[in-house]
């Protein structure tokens, strides 16, 4: 922190300008003192982390934590919208923390906890469904997907971007690392707190959604229509942070592609081997065009087994790192420091929006 109501007497108002634009991406000046921007964010317990959510998602939580106060969580409360095993929801949540970190999430810049450890998350869910509309909650694209061909939804899975709301406003957030199918639930996140913050009397911070600019949808393997998703029922529609080696060769060349044979990026006359490009570009780091040049007059038989190399190489650095950590008590003790440090903050947050609310604290 600095105190820039000090820097500010002696700077003239035209140099001052110019260093809040430099800082504006990762700082911000809040009561006169220089703050580093907090970002949240997370990912379900609902199965193994696939390769959409790491392009789309976990490659930005780690370049986050370089700048920003980052928070990441296990979104434990989230998953049981939809029937889960308790086993294996024990098992899955111990899995990702343990991926957030394997995938470069360090403990020492990052709090990583799981989020049904905090109970402040539930409660603030609660005052913001009582302020908040069926009507908006009704146009979520994600709850018309899931709800289809069902004649009756779960209730969670009708407030479930409600929770959402509250985990990001209990910190306080500026930042909220997503893909593109979180869009519209950042959106209904905004008009809450600036309905609250209207209603109430200033409470909550109004985040703003960061997606990548390439790559925020990767999409399913065998349907490049659709996005890649952990509830997938073809297991080579997608491809786990833990697949085996076997596993991504078998997904990438069964992969969906076209009838021609030209390796090249037209998203809707080639989805298939468009999405696959996208795939291969973020992994490997070469432009699009620096593939399609590589790959000029070669069959997509070669391209993809290149593609599968690729991907092995990186994910053996990642499951390299997963088995040191997953069965180690290093990781339950990450997870209970990263409980304490976020119930603070959120708690905190929490009494204000009571206190704004007029219930009696004691
Ligand atoms: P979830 O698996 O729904 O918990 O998603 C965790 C994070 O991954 C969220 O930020 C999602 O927006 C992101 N994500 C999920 N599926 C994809 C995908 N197919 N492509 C890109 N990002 C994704
Ligand atoms: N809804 C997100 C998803 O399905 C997961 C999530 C829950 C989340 N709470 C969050 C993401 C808060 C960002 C911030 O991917």
């Amino acid at each position: 922190m600095f105190d820039f109501s000090r820097l500010n007497k002696g700077l003239e108002k035209r140099c001052l300008d110019k260093l809040k634009r430099f800082l504006y991406d990762e700082w911000m000046i809040n009561g006169g003192v220089l703050m580093m921007k907090r970002a949240f964010s997370g990912v379900q317990p609902t199965g193994n982390i696939h390769i959409g959510n790491y392009l789309g998602a976990l490659r930005q939580f780690v370049e986050l934590q370089e700048t920003m106060d980052c928070f990441y969580c296990i979104v434990d409360l989230h998953s049981i919208t939809v029937p889960q095993d308790p086993k294996e929801l024990y098992e899955h949540s111990l899995d990702v923390a343990a991926l957030y970190i394997a995938t470069g999430l360090d403990p020492k810049k990052s709090t990583i906890f799981i989020q049904s450890t905090v109970p402040a998350h539930a409660e603030l869910a609660w005052l913001l469904q009582c302020n908040s509309y069926t009507g908006e909650l009704s146009r979520m694209t994600q709850f018309k997907d899931k709800s289809r061909n069902q004649e009756s939804a779960p209730t969670g899975l009708f407030t479930y971007p409600i929770l959402m709301a509250a985990d990001i406003l209990l910190y306080d957030a500026n930042v909220v690392p997503v893909g593109n199918d979180q869009k519209q639930h950042i959106e209904l996140t905004r008009d809450l707190a600036i309905r609250f913050n209207n209603k109430f009397g200033e409470t909550f911070v109004v985040p703003e959604g960061k997606f990548n600019t390439f790559g925020a949808r990767i999409m399913a393997l065998d349907d490049p229509t659709k996005k890649m998703s952990k509830s997938a029922e073809n297991p080579f529609s997608l491809i786990s942070l833990l697949d085996t080696p076997q596993k991504v060769k078998k997904s990438i060349m069964r992969a969906t592609t076209d009838s021609e044979s030209e390796i090249r990026y037209d998203e809707e006359n080639k989805p298939g081997i468009s999405n696959l490009l996208t795939i291969y570009s973020l992994f490997s780091g070469l432009s699009i065009s620096d593939l399609e040049k590589k790959y000029e007059g070669c069959g997509y038989g070669t391209f993809k087994k290149d593609l599968v190399e690729i991907i092995n190489e990186s994910l053996k650095d990642i499951q390299d790192r997963y088995q040191e950590i997953r069965k180690s008590d290093e990781l339950i003790q990450i997870l209970k420091e990263g409980k304490e440090k976020a119930s603070e903050i959120a708690n905190q947050t929490l009494i204000r929006a009571k206190k704004n609310l007029g219930f009696v604290l004691l």
